[in-house]
């Protein structure tokens, strides 16, 4: 098949891991015959330093014809000042808006051998398989927002339609897998967060053959440490997604590995591994590449609906977990380049 993927190097390791993901995604279109075109585009700081604008025109006309986005990571010091005028994270947030992505789809899956990485202990996390869905375009992130000398305001609104959609593509992914949603909320305080909950246990009623269950969001953060195995989708809204993710993250050992898809749009998705540009190890050949292109395989089964040569990456990475050596962060001393390498060769071996 043809496709056309736009690729978003961005700031600090985001160019190193990108071309690691795109390395991969050739070696995929030369083994199984398809014919994908490359287009790099700016955004983030690079973005801002050379065009003034986080999400510049020429980019947003590349992701509107895109099939598909690939992005490494935004952002860094440079740009961090509270007061400047523009952001490089202001690019992330117009990118999700203007593709309508509005679910955030995150795998979390822990490998023997990096699950002995991880702060919890071994018997808390076996068997962990789980998904968070985070929803991406509503909420108090996007809400109206005030400021004056004496105080500051966040509006946090969902209407049905937002979170039916979402919470439906929770449902139908629990379908393909163990059958359980949960859903988080703080449906005790939180007007919205009754809505929401009222809509998830109307969805639910669509889908017969899965569990649903209501969870609130500060004992979902203990379960979440406590028995991780429980869990099969997670779906939540904007804020308490973003930082339920972050600390689910912790428990795969590395924020290098974990990858992510933002879906659900009238065009193209976004894959992005889950960490940010690693300004502290940046231009160093010390980035872990592998949750970019595990974020590369996610691309080819859900924007492209290349089930097989997904599944060939995931076995790939799954076999340099196992035999390779690593990156620094997991305890290895392989640099970028030589990891991508052992995925690009286990995916040949395989063939
Ligand atoms: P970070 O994820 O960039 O780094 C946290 C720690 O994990 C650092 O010690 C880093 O070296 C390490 N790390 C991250 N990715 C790694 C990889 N692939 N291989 C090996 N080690 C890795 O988060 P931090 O430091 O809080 O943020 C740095 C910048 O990234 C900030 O400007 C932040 O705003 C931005 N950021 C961007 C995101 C995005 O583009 N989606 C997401 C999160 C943060
Ligand atoms: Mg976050």
């Amino acid at each position: 098949m043809k496709a056309s993927i736009v690729v978003l190097p961005g700031d600090g390791i985001g160019p190193e891991v990108a071309s690691a993901g795109v390395a991969v995604l050739r070696q995929i279109a030369t083994r199984f015959g398809h014919e994908f075109t490359f287009a790099e585009h700016a955004i983030g700081g690079d973005a801002i330093d050379r065009f003034g604008d986080p999400l510049p025109p020429q980019t947003r006309e590349a992701l509107l014809a895109a099939d598909a986005v690939l992005l490494g990571a935004v952002g860094g010091p440079k740009w961090s000042d509270p007061n400047a005028p523009v952001r490089p994270e202001q690019g992330l947030l117009a990118m999700r808006k203007l593709l309508g992505v509005f679910a955030n789809v995150r795998p979390l899956k822990l490998h023997p051998r990096t699950a002995a990485l991880s702060p919890l202990k071994p018997e808390r996390t076996k068997g962990v398989d789980l998904v968070f869905i985070r929803e991406l375009t509503g909420g108090i992130y996007f809400g109206a927002k005030t400021r004056s000398e004496h105080d500051a305001t966040d509006e946090c609104r969902y209407s049905v339609e937002e979170i039916e959609r979402v919470v439906r593509h929770a449902f139908a992914l629990a379908r393909t897998r163990r059958r359980k949603v949960t859903s988080v909320d703080k449906a005790n305080v939180l007007e919205t967060s009754r809505l929401w909950r009222s809509v998830a246990t109307r969805v639910a009623a669509d889908f017969p053959d899965v569990a649903l269950e209501h969870q609130l969001v500060d004992s979902m953060a203990m379960h979440l440490l406590t028995r991780p195995a429980d869990y099969d989708v997670i779906v939540t809204e904007n804020m308490f997604g973003d930082i339920l993710t972050d600390e689910a993250s912790v428990l795969a050992g590395s924020l290098g590995l974990s990858p992510s898809a933002s879906i659900g749009g009238p065009g193209a998705g976004v894959y992005e591994p889950i960490h940010g540009s690693a300004p502290d190890i940046a231009g160093q050949s010390l980035a872990n590449p592998l949750g970019t292109i595990l974020s590369a395989a996610m691309l080819l089964r859900h924007s492209l609906g290349l089930t097989e040569e997904a599944a060939a990456v995931e076995a790939a990475v799954d076999h340099v977990l196992e035999h390779a050596d690593l990156t620094r962060d997991l305890g290895g001393t392989a640099t970028t380049h030589a990891v991508t390498r052992a995925v690009i060769e286990a995916c040949n071996a395989k063939a």
